[in-house]
């Protein structure tokens, strides 16, 4: 459904802030270090999801939903540098890229826009790779085997068909936006067409009446109604997980960038509001919306960087006389300062990545309370999108 927009229950906590540019070249600073550190080892390899004791070991990309995301750190330091070396290994990792979708490696997945547009996608953009080209368009090719015509959904995870697995998961919002560019640059529309009737599924289905969010969604698999909503990676199936929240902002704007479709922006604005009313003081939430200051559980600062990213993306449509537009950018300055003051590896000689305290799956005890790849890239995005508001999105 497309929920109504929760009121922000505390907005003292979103007053004017100031976050001087002089603070996010510190943090890009911060940053570039320990990219420049981490290549010798991430030029022929790729970080694992997450990490052990703050350090990624390596690993090949045959496997997961997250080798893109390196390479695409790789493009955001060669953007805001200007250094060709980073466009040097970004373009070393494009064939890697190729092979996988050539030989389907780790493939049962929807998870193509992750894998395909922060690497390939991007490569595309910055340096008309030819290559990079054509393997983002077998990777739409291949997210469109997965769509359930009777249901209207792309398939999230296992093999197409299988009834434990015939359902979607919020984070496809963020594997749409691949379908709506192969439609682009191929002008063949079936990629839209499917992105689309998705889309509105994932809306109907993930959003709660108070603008909280279902991680997983399952259907029949007979007659491709709706049937219940249970999460992975949230602490039940009620709550919301703190990252797929997140995703459930940033991912609508993903498709309103193509489609300017205004279902698209009153969710953005609904699923934003609920998040800011449950951040923890230093507002960088919990694992889980439910959880906050006193609890004793571990954060999610990948959350907090994909929040920021969503934010920053819909303040650009928002008018300038809408009260929750100030709201949405003191809060992206207040994430953002909290991040850098509190959540940098700086101090972790060690370590190869940028956010500590991301949280992969605590039900899964994958990656709790440990850096993972996808944090690291969305604070990226999120300092070049504060630094240059004109950044050109590689979604
Ligand atoms: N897309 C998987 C996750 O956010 O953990």
């Amino acid at each position: 459904m497309i929920p109504a927009i929760p009121e922000i229950i505390n907005k003292e906590k979103y007053g004017d802030f100031d976050l001087p540019r002089e603070k996010l070249e510190y943090a890009l600073n911060e940053a570039i270090k320990k990219i420049d550190f981490a290549i010798p080892t991430f030029t022929d390899k790729f970080p694992e999801h997450s990490s052990v004791n703050n350090v990624y070991e390596a690993v090949d990309n045959d496997a997961g939903w997250n080798t893109g995301f390196w390479t695409g750190i790789l493009w955001h330091a060669y953007e805001m540098t200007g250094n060709e070396k980073y466009k040097e290994v970004a373009l070393h990792h494009i064939p890697s890229f190729y092979e996988r979708i050539d030989k389907k490696l780790g493939t049962d997945t929807h998870d193509m826009g992750f894998l395909y547009i922060p690497s390939c996608v991007a490569a595309y953009k910055l340096t008309g790779n030819e290559l990079a080209k054509k393997s983002a368009i077998m990777a739409a090719d291949h997210l469109i085997t997965r769509y359930h015509e009777k249901g209207k959904f792309i398939q999230a995870w296992g093999k197409t068909g299988d009834p434990e697995d015939y359902r979607l998961i919020v984070d496809c919002l963020l594997n749409i936006p691949l379908l709506h560019w192969a439609t682009e640059v191929t002008g063949d529309p079936k990629y839209r067409e499917i992105a689309l009737k998705h889309f509105d599924t994932t809306i109907e289905v993930c959003c709660r009446e108070d603008a909280s969010t279902y991680h997983t969604y399952f259907f029949d698999l007979e007659t491709g109604a709706p049937k219940k909503g249970v999460t992975a990676q949230g602490a039940s199936d009620d709550s919301a997980w703190a990252r797929g929240q997140a995703w459930g902002i940033y991912g609508p704007l993903l498709t309103y960038i193509y489609e300017k479709n205004e279902k698209a922006m009153s969710v953005f604005k609904a699923t934003a509001s609920y998040y800011l009313n449950y951040l923890p003081k230093d507002y960088v939430a919990y694992w889980d919306l439910i959880f906050t200051d006193g609890d004793n559980e571990p954060r999610d600062s990948s959350s907090g960087a994909i929040c920021v990213c969503g934010l920053l993306e819909g303040i650009k449509y928002m008018d300038e006389n809408d009260p929750l537009r100030k709201i949405f950018v003191n809060a992206t300055k207040r994430i953002m300062n909290s991040l850098i003051d509190n959540y940098l590896t700086k101090d972790i000689p060690e370590s190869n990545g940028l956010l500590v305290r991301a949280t992969y799956s605590k039900p899964g005890d994958t990656g709790v309370d440990e850096m993972n790849i996808w944090g690291d890239y969305f604070y990226m995005e999120a300092i070049h999108r504060m630094l240059d508001p004109d950044w050109k999105l590689y979604w």
